[in-house]
């Protein structure tokens, strides 16, 4: 298959952590057949600093004329803390989602095996947990109008949505259960919120074409206890924009580390695919930055195109590097000397000779693997 890649690395650990997925893919394309090119682009504080323009034209025309979009991460400090910043680089992320009217965000969590005893959350609450976000993505509080007053001293922002907003993602949701554990559950604030009063209506309507799979539902602050609590009854998780946001961040806790959630952004004809994490400018450059949440995303991406036999050889990849520990200090308190671009190495290195399974730990220390 050929396909052509929109890169935006962005910000803070997204250039490095991008690359490995890179290296990932050349190693599918080169074992598989497959011609994979690259198109990259600038997004974020580096498009802001380079144009002052944290979507630059040319970026959203590339996005528009490839297959896929790889998506590093996006942020920086200076602007953090400066309410009065009239450019954002988030706004960059916001817009291209918007523009390329990316409206389901799909974000699996699982507790992986070899990180049961490692994760902060203790083993028989993690143990099983496998689920799925669909965090809406193009609508809700994060696009409704804002308004701050003249003065400064008042402000407010819009939580708005209508039918064909919940309804298209509810119908993604309900498909996925379909092939999952068949169980959606739709977390809201419907005690209090109009519009999540809306989503539990148009979601139930359409769960009636699902015979097949079971419709709950729970308010957001419950929700965020039992995602903590009890993981391992959840399938789809079903929710909008801001909701989504805040559970992914406390659902990664599960797996261990932030750095190892990946995200499909999904629209009717465009897909971008991203690593949940922000840019963690303080590890930049540092070679501690976890790929894997970068490298899971080519699996989605992979995924996407039909490709699975690839996307699996991509997992047992990350599964193995988790097993052998070739993993970054977030989730590796022995050593410090597995970095960024070593873990990358190893799974490009696994998809090209799966069968030699017996690492020398050695030569990945000191970066002598045979790699590409
Ligand atoms: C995410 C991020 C973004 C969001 C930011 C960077 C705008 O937190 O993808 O989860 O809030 O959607
Ligand atoms: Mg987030």
């Amino acid at each position: 298959m050929k396909l052509s890649i929109a890169v935006l690395s962005g910000d803070g650990i997204g250039p490095e952590v991008t690359q490995q997925a890179k290296k990932v893919l050349n190693a599918v394309a080169s074992k598989y057949d497959h011609t994979f090119t690259y198109k990259e682009a600038l997004v974020g504080a580096v498009a802001i600093d380079a144009c002052n323009d944290p979507l630059p034209k040319a970026t959203l025309d590339i996005c528009l004329n490839t297959d896929a979009v790889l998506f590093g991460s996006i942020g920086d400090p200076k602007y953090d803390n400066d309410p009065s910043a009239k450019v954002r680089p988030e706004q960059g992320l916001l817009k291209l989602r918007k523009s390329l009217d990316l409206f389901a965000n799909i974000r699996p969590v699982q507790a992986y095996a070899s990180l049961l005893d490692k994760a902060p959350l203790k083993k028989e609450i993690i143990e099983g947990t496998d689920f799925t976000i669909f965090r809406e993505l193009t609508g809700g509080i994060y696009f409704g109008a804002k308004e701050l007053s003249e003065d400064g001293n008042a402000a407010s922002d819009l939580c708005q949505y209508n039918r064909l907003e919940i309804e298209r993602i509810a119908h993604l949701a309900f498909k996925a259960a379909k092939s999952r554990k068949k169980k959606v559950t739709l977390v809201d604030k419907a005690n209090v919120l109009e519009s999540s009063r809306l989503w539990r209506k148009v979601v139930t309507e359409a769960s009636k074409a699902y015979d097949d799979v079971t419709l709950d539902f729970l308010f957001v602050d419950n929700a965020a206890m039992q995602i903590i609590l009890n993981p391992s009854q959840f399938d789809v998780i079903l929710t909008e924009n801001m909701f989504g946001d805040i559970l992914s961040d406390e659902s990664s806790v599960i797996s261990g580390s932030i750095g190892l959630l990946a995200s499909a952004s999904i629209g009717s004809k465009y897909a971008l695919f991203e690593p949940i994490h922000g840019s963690y400018p303080q590890a930049k450059g540092k070679g501690i930055a976890n790929p894997l949440a970068s490298i899971l995303s080519v699996a989605l991406l992979l995924d996407h195109f039909g490709l699975t036999e690839e996307a699996s050889a991509v997992r047992l990849g990350v599964e193995k590097s988790l097993d052998q520990n070739i993993c970054t200090p977030d989730i590796n308190s022995e050593t410090d000397t597995i970095t960024t671009d070593k873990v990358g190495d190893f799974i490009a290195d696994f998809i090209l000779y799966p069968e030699e399974n017996t690492i020398n730990m050695e030569n990945v220390r000191i970066g002598q693997l045979t790699i590409i």
